[in-house]
């Protein structure tokens, strides 16, 4: 069972995070130099189930590094959730003799790659899953960083600056819907940033008055006539927020979600850095003949993880961040 790696399989699967391509292309480039082959998986698990792949040369992904989005395309696959998708997918790996799979993605990917390698065993087949944490949101267990989520912080503080320009002229409240799914980490860091008047998150009660009203009323007193809320998806809608701050203080807040935007962009230096070393960390796994590990990142270091014990950490809520964030979006005045 401990044959060594000859050939790999890569994919990106789930939401597109800014670095992903720059995964792909050191996953492509370490395997070369570990004289192991590689095949991109297109779509995600949907292209293993359908035979939907291309071979991937160090020169095919070559000039890829700067580029957002994905190259290989990604899906969320329904299929795959099933035995009978699983079974299809195994079949595919059999025809093109992978004996390995570097799965780039969220938590919802490397349960997917858990699956796959335990129906694999199951059915006598030495596959190894390695999977690379992907995503904008930053709510992977197991890993500090993911890649992604630089970019999308830096996208959203361009955009949330050039809404504050304009709320300053006009003199107005501006009330800003971050993505991050059920997490606050991009609002968190963001609302940081920005120096955001409110910040709204899911780890944090909401609590209306004393987290908007109050803190707009105490701007206010402190001299500011325009007003900057950052609102995380999971924490609510902007659209209702801005609805409540106009039944309740009386002003017209102007309300961007800012979206699918946040998703694309050149990826930053941290996330082409983070997303090489990640790339190359998930083929040496392999190459190690290791099977079922997450690389991830824990105080500063990059390491492999167990998937199954990766997928059941719960990444504890940087709660000084947030003490942090609440001393200084807080006004010298609330403190007399
Ligand atoms: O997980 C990444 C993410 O962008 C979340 O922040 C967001 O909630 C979700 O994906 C949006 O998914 P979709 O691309 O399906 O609209």
């Amino acid at each position: 069972m401990n044959k060594p790696v000859k050939r790999i399989g890569v994919l990106t699967s789930g939401g597109d995070a800014p670095g992903m391509n720059a995964a792909v292309r050191a996953v492509v480039r370490t395997a070369m130099d570990q004289g192991i082959e590689c095949i991109g998986i297109r779509r995600g698990w949907n292209g293993l189930i359908h035979s939907d792949f291309v071979t991937l040369t160090p020169s095919s992904v070559s000039h890829t590094i700067n580029r957002g989005g994905t190259m290989l395309y990604t899906a969320r696959s329904k299929e795959f959730m099933q035995p009978e998708g699983r079974a299809q997918a195994l079949s595919t790996c059999k025809l093109l003799g992978l004996d390995g799979i570097v799965a780039i993605g969220g938590d919802g990917t490397f349960r997917g790659a858990l699956a796959l390698s335990r129906q694999a065993a199951e059915a006598g087949m030495d596959l190894k899953v390695v999977g690379v944490p992907a995503t904008i949101d930053n709510d992977i267990g197991c890993s500090h960083y993911t890649i992604g989520f630089d970019t999308a912080c830096n996208t959203a503080i361009d955009a949330i600056d050039k809404l504050r320009d304009t709320m300053q002229s006009h003199e107005r409240c501006s009330v800003v819907e971050v993505m991050g799914r059920h997490a606050g980490y991009l609002a968190l860091y963001v609302g940081i940033a920005v120096g955001a008047t409110a910040v709204l998150i899911p780890e944090q009660e909401v609590n209306f008055e004393r987290d908007i009203v109050e803190k707009i009323r105490r701007a206010r007193l402190a001299g500011s006539t325009h007003y900057m809320v950052v609102v995380a998806e999971g924490a609510g809608s902007a659209i209702d927020i801005g609805k409540q701050i106009h039944e309740s203080i009386g002003i017209d807040p102007r309300v961007t979600v800012l979206g699918h935007v946040q998703r694309g962009g050149s990826p930053t230096a941290r996330d082409r850095e983070t997303a090489s070393r990640m790339g190359y960390y998930a083929v040496m796994a392999l190459a190690e003949n290791k099977g079922n590990r997450v690389i991830c990142t824990k105080d500063g270091k990059m390491m492999d993880m167990d998937m199954e014990e990766a997928l059941q950490m719960v990444k504890p809520f940087p709660m000084k961040r947030y003490e942090i964030l609440e001393a200084l979006t807080i006004t010298n005045s609330s403190r007399k």
